[in-house]
């Protein structure tokens, strides 16, 4: 949703603060690009903000060339009020001294303005945000210090919230608190940085700190301080080195994340693959399970359901939930019970709440997640990582393929555990790297050219049989999020089933042809589809003779049934962004998403 971050420093002025805020803006732009806006101790309380994109805002206010020494910054995506100047964060009170950024909801904002309006406060913004500025006003009014002040100010504020406060009343400190949105800490020399991810902080520092739902605190260029429930904690303990460089979190030459993203697959499956851990007490945790949940969202629940069908193979019996949709699966929930919660950035609010409600029922937790200290490694009973390094396009790329390995290494470990030999399976996943290099390098050209002939088409079919249907999700999913194109995946025989009734000349139907037990059954489906004019497209595995019975294929490496749903989706990712570019739009900033959802 929102992306936040603030820095003190010990230098007085800093003279390149305003670029400094601006740079972390533009990492940050992935979170939201309604607007954007800073906020700069300096002699006073300077603000700046507007909607629009980080880079038209920070030419048109001249952020480059504000100094000061204690900043505030924030992108947005719009909750309450619409995306204009007025609503674009830092807020300020009425003395226009405090300054505040926030991501999350307050829930209880419109009694709070209420409260505050009667006692004269003049609200300029139509959000939830401001009322914490304000709060803040009325207590330090009342004789309150700034951080007392905000503690108060938080005990009246129901919702979830990573909240950044500054006071030029008092410019050596930066006020924080989370509960339920994302928070770090970067811990620097000198100075000290609150951010809403990590890839915001690594131009400065790899030492961070997660803060807890809960906790709150300040910053000073040289101390870290953090309370829960009136108690100090130790910070220092908790300062993890994060192993993660900037250079990572940049575009390294390529037109835009998700296209460099897309072709670090290899890299991110093999430090994955190298660096897997816990596997055998994970197997052992899900065989001894009655139900096995399998929980995420978008693309994270589709590589939950690759998992689902490879568990139906042992008799495991999984049950595929919908994050978002949890509830009504709570009559189910039990002791004996497993869940494999899946998650790249560990905050998506659907599926921490799933997983709290599984825990309370006694269900054990295995979670997949690829940020080290984010919410859902404290709330899981085994954690297992993903190496993908930082994603910063909000559609999954490389995070979804080494989430698929991760979850077909933990399949193959429960095969181990049962007694079959698993030495073709665990060279197959060691392979892994070098068939996906293959399949970005094989493909790409291919993926183009399809763009090309798919960019004005309005809407396409992504048709699978068996472990070909989540592939098919996931590609209809990158094709709608980045080029807008309306998608749908459905399991290929249920194409019949009214699906086709759409189905006309010059029809665009994509085939995958990732499941070889099903292939003869979806030939057919193909041949249906041909019969009413489709256009019939496939990604086939190399030396088939499957590509001859279509009007487009795309050979994918020939590979085991493991890795194949990751070689399948590879050139659905490529197509997806191609299309899109050929559209024109900005792959890396699909309108009205955000890379990590923190509201239900
Ligand atoms: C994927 O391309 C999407 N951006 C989205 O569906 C995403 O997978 C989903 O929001 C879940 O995110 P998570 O993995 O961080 O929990």
């Amino acid at each position: 949703m929102c992306g936040i971050f603030g820095i003190v420093y010990a230098d007085r002025p800093r003279r390149n603060l305003g670029e400094v805020l601006r740079k972390a803006l533009e990492r940050l732009e992935y979170r939201g690009y309604d607007s954007a806006g800073i906020a700069v101790v300096d002699r006073g309380l300077v603000v700046r903000k507007d909607a629009g994109k980080v880079a038209e805002v920070a030419a048109r206010y001249g952020f480059d060339s504000i100094q000061g020494v204690a900043g505030l910054a924030h992108t947005r995506w719009a909750t309450h009020g619409k995306p204009d100047q007025a609503n674009a964060h830092p807020h300020t009170d009425c003395r226009g001294v405090i300054a505040v950024v926030h991501n999350g909801i307050v829930e209880n904002y419109a009694e709070l303005r209420e409260e505050l309006a009667a006692r004269g406060h003049v609200f300029r913004s139509e959000t939830d945000t401001e009322v914490i500025a304000h709060l803040v006003e009325e207590y330090k009014r009342q004789g309150l210090d700034t951080f007392a002040a905000f503690k108060k100010a938080l005990s009246r504020v129901r919702g979830a919230y990573a909240v950044a406060l500054i006071d030029a009343e008092n410019p050596k400190a930066i006020y924080f608190a989370r509960n339920l949105s994302p928070l770090i800490i970067g811990v620097g020399d000198g100075f000290n940085i609150v951010a809403s991810d990590i890839p915001t902080v690594l131009d400065h520092t790899r030492r961070v700190i997660a803060v807890r739902d809960g906790e709150y605190g300040y910053i000073t260029p040289h101390q870290v301080y953090i309370e829960a429930d009136g108690v100090p904690q130790d910070a220092s303990s908790r300062v993890e080195e994060i192993p993660w460089s900037a250079e990572m979190a940049t575009k390294g030459g390529y037109a835009h994340f998700m296209l460099k993203e897309i072709y670090e697959q290899p890299e991110s499956l093999a430090t994955t693959v190298a660096g897997l851990e816990g596997l055998e007490a994970a197997a052992a945790s899900l065989l001894s399970a009655r139900n096995i949940y399998v929980v995420g969202a978008g693309s994270s629940l589709h590589a939950g359901l690759v998992f689902a069908q490879l568990l139906l193979r042992i008799k495991a019996t999984p049950v595929p939930v919908v994050a978002s949709e949890y509830a009504a699966y709570e009559p189910l929930f039990d002791k004996g019970d497993a869940a494999v919660a899946i998650s790249q950035s560990g905050e998506t609010i659907d599926t921490i709440k799933a997983v709290r409600a599984m825990r309370e029922r006694g269900v054990r937790v295995l979670s997949v997640t690829n940020v080290v200290g984010s919410t859902i490694t404290r709330e899981s009973d085994v954690v297992v990582y993903t190496r993908a390094g930082p994603e910063i396009g909000v559609a999954a790329t490389k995070t979804f393929t080494t989430q698929v390995a991760t979850l077909s290494a933990i399949y193959a470990a429960m095969l181990k555990a049962l007694g079959y030999d698993t030495a073709p399976m665990e060279r197959e996943i060691k392979a892994l790297p070098d068939l996906a290099r293959k399949a970005v390098e094989n493909t790409a050209g291919a993926a183009k050219d399809l763009a090309r002939r798919l960019k004005a088409k309005p809407s396409a079919y992504y048709l699978g049989r068996g472990s070909a249907v989540p592939v098919a999700m996931e590609g209809a999913l990158k094709l709608k999020e980045v080029a807008y194109i309306h998608a749908e995946a459905y399991p290929a025989g249920e194409s019949k089933h009214g699906p086709i009734a759409l189905v006309e000349d010059g029809f665009p139907v994509l085939f995958v042809f990732s499941d070889p037990n099903t292939r003869e059954k979806t030939l057919s489906n193909v041949a249906e589809m041909k019969a009413r004019g489709a256009y019939t497209i496939g990604t086939v595995p190399a030396r088939s003779d499957i590509a001859k019975r279509l009007d487009y294929a795309i050979e994918v490496p020939e590979s085991g049934e493991l890795a194949a749903p990751i070689l399948h989706v590879i050139p659905l990712q490529l197509l997806a962004y191609f299309t899109a570019v050929e559209r024109g739009y900005d792959p890396d900033k699909p309108r009205n998403l955000a890379k990590t959802v923190t509201v239900e």
